[in-house]
């Protein structure tokens, strides 16, 4: 795997590849590394001829009060995950490099990133979809890889692409869980035993909207009210968010059909805030 710090070295590589004839799959990771981002690590491969990716624990989404300082950073154990599944090409720049003094240019897209995690994380997708951009100009993938975990940055980044015309394909991976099903994040790292185990409400009251909907139950009240009951049985999580939405424009769906919504939850289990989602089966009536 060749690790470079410099735009001008990820850029002239990259470069090689696809002048080279390479299909070229990319995956863009904060570090901390889980078996969430190996996964998109894996599609990448099957998908492409080589994977680029890149470690950025990026400050312009973070909020002024959130966890840039002790977000957990281990970029010696990241670098030996990623060569042992095959990256190609690895990116680990500072702030400096992508952030030098005086830029002034940001990518924002309007509307989207008011919702869901937007409204109480103001100007996090907007930090989201300029690093993002920025990495989509030096790499220039064919295709890059998300997780559906973060479903809001999916529907985000796919529109930035679509308004702005990047001739790359966005691919999301399936979230993977724990096998008690809570989902991975690198921030479940802070999580203390006894949050560890609260934390589980979360993915229980996605399962158990999934169930009342497998059993035909189609009314988006009706499903919110259900996974609100299963989080008030855990009251030391203290919900951000619950909604059920349409997928790309992230607006609530029609009440009397959820098929085909997402149901997004964002909640804070101490001082850790964990989102988790699912996308109900189904096609959407119209
Ligand atoms: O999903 C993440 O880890 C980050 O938001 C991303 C896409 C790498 C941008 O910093």
């Amino acid at each position: 795997m060749k690790t470079v710090t410099t735009i001008a070295e990820m850029r002239a590589a990259c470069l090689a590849a696809r002048q080279g004839g390479k299909r070229l799959g990319f995956v863009p990771t904060m570090g901390a590394l889980h078996e969430g981002h190996l996964s998109l690590v894996r599609a990448a491969r099957e998908r492409s001829d080589a994977v680029a990716a890149s470690v950025f624990v990026n400050p312009a989404q973070f909020g002024p009060n959130e966890d840039f300082a002790k977000y957990p950073r281990d970029l010696e154990r990241d670098k030996k995950l990623l060569a042992s599944e095959g990256v190609e090409f690895l990116l680990t720049p500072s702030v400096d490099e992508m952030y030098p003094k005086g830029a002034a240019t940001i990518v924002y897209v309007e509307g989207l990133s008011e919702k869901l995690c937007g409204r109480s994380r103001p100007g996090h997708f907007r930090g989201v979809t300029t690093i993002v951009a920025k990495l989509f100009n030096i790499v220039a993938p064919d295709a890059a890889f998300f997780g559906q975990k973060d479903a809001a940055q999916v529907a985000i980044i796919r529109k930035m692409v679509r308004d702005l015309n990047f001739p790359v394909e966005i691919v999301a991976c399936p979230t993977v869980r724990e096998p008690d099903g809570l989902a991975m994040s690198s921030r479940n790292a802070y999580l203390n035993a006894a949050e560890r185990k609260q934390a589980l409400v979360l993915s229980r009251a996605l399962r158990e909207v999934e169930k009342k909907f497998a059993a035909g139950e189609r009314g988006a009240g009706e499903l919110m009210s259900a996974a609100k009951t299963v989080l008030a049985r855990e009251p030391s999580v203290t919900l951000d968010y619950l909604e059920i939405v349409n997928p790309e424009t992230l607006d609530p769906v029609p009440n009397e059909d959820a098929r085909g919504a997402l149901v997004a939850v964002a909640a804070f289990v101490g001082g850790t805030r964990l989102i988790d989602n699912v996308v109900l089966g189904g096609k959407r009536k119209g």
